[in-house]
């Protein structure tokens, strides 16, 4: 799966012969799983048309801050475009345009877009030769990389004027490889391993029953395929649920009973940067496994059982670079519960989930979460998706981590 997968990509097209590319440009994005906005400079509208962008792109194509229809006038919000992108391309970025990102002017839609962006910028430059060569053009160069904005090299070949030089803009793959290649460099959990536990455990009765628990393994997933979309190399230890993984990153290993998941989580503990335990396991389990199903001869039936091994206290026992990180679902005293298993079973940080929020839960899709880390800080957050909370714990780790 590419990295632009689920990505909002705003596509600033300017007034360059090179504009005709972008149609393939835009299908390439949409084929990587990419959501593709267009806004062009009202100059690049010569070189190829808003409705074959629109129709590739599935979204209407925006190039004055104006919609004009018979009996309306739309306002196209610059701001709420800009802030929409996860990442600005501006393919093929004219002279002109990179002289006007380089000076703050913002005579047309794609400039105010641009200065309203807060995410990455890249840019594909497209000119003559000798507009490349220029020191204004050179200066646009350093002024723009010293924004942030990144530059995809010109390519060397033949240019529309018959002349030979450095000017082309960038073939469209090669665009997407390069910004494909940029996202992966930079992203935080690169060549981390980040071991996560999920899910129920089921603890067996006998050869039909088990003792179980209402986890639905969406949180401990979430995280999974967060961690992965950031870069790590993640191992999933799951008990059992009906969730399947997206990412290839993930390698899940699927177990049953806490001892299986402690044995599980044991093999891997020492290969990993960050644990994250979110699995909810059982804390007993049946002393004895009956061999055969049990009849229901008495009125009354006993279960002897037994501890089941904390696992996470085991790895807190042992951890050495480890960052550990632990859930702790509370229904009274929530705060002091949460502190102090984050100080017996020796973690950086613990997950709190308390069952008296609503939206908080079992089986929910959205969590409602406090973290706490090992100096104390309390960090409350709002109601959110579990990919949303999976994201905040994850940027806190981050944070205390590798920031
Ligand atoms: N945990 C674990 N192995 C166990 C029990 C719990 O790894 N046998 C982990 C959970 O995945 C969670 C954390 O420990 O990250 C807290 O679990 P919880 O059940 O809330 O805490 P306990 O220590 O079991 O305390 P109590 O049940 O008394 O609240």
């Amino acid at each position: 799966m590419s990295v632009l997968s689920g990505k909002k990509i705003v596509l600033g097209i300017t007034a360059g012969i090179a504009a005709y590319k972008t149609t393939y440009l835009v299908r390439q994005l949409i084929k990587k799983g990419a959501q593709v906005r267009v806004v062009m400079t009202p100059s690049s509208q010569e070189f190829v048309t808003p409705l074959t962008l629109a129709t590739l792109s599935k979204n209407p194509v925006y190039s004055s801050f104006t919609n004009q229809t018979e009996d309306t006038l739309d306002w196209n919000n610059h701001v709420e475009i800009g802030l929409w992108a996860d990442l600005l391309l501006v393919a093929p970025a004219t002279a002109n345009t990179l002289s006007k990102m380089a000076n703050g002017v913002c005579d047309n839609l794609l400039l105010a877009v641009y200065l309203s962006a807060k995410c990455p910028v890249y840019y594909a430059p497209a000119m003559d030769l000798d507009m490349y060569q220029h020191p204004t053009t050179k200066n646009s160069f350093v002024k723009l990389s010293e924004y942030g904005n990144i530059q995809i090299p010109a390519a060397y070949g033949e240019l529309a004027s018959g002349l030979i030089g450095e000017g082309r803009m960038a073939e469209p793959e090669d665009i997407i490889a390069f910004i494909e290649k940029d996202i992966l460099k930079k992203l935080p959990l690169k060549n981390k391993t980040v071991l996560i536990t999920a899910g129920p455990t089921f603890e067996a009765i006998d050869p039909v029953r088990f003792i179980g628990n209402h986890s639905s393994g969406k949180m401990g997933f979430a995280l999974a395929e967060q961690a992965a979309n950031l870069g790590a190399n993640v191992i999933l230890v799951s008990g059992p649920t009906h969730l399947s993984v997206v990412n290839k990153q993930i390698k899940r290993i699927d177990v049953v009973s806490a001892q299986q998941m402690y044995e599980a989580v044991h093999t891997n503990f020492s290969t990993c940067d960050i644990a994250i335990f979110s699995a909810a396991v059982a804390d007993f389990t049946p002393k004895k496994v009956a061999v055969q199903k049990i009849k229901k001869k008495e009125d009354v039936l006993s279960l002897e059982l037994v501890k089941t091994k904390d696992i996470l206290a085991s790895v807190g026992a042992i951890k050495e670079k480890q960052f550990l990180v632990g859930f702790a679902l509370e229904t009274q005293n929530e705060l002091e519960n949460a502190k102090n298993k984050l100080k017996k079973k020796n973690l950086d940080l613990i997950v709190l989930n308390s069952l008296n929020d609503s939206g908080a839960g079992f089986g929910k899709d959205t969590n409602k979460i406090t973290l706490i880390t090992k100096d104390n800080k309390i960090i409350p957050f709002s109601v959110k998706p579990k990919t949303q909370v999976a994201n905040d714990i994850l940027q806190q780790i981050i944070d205390l981590t590798y920031a």
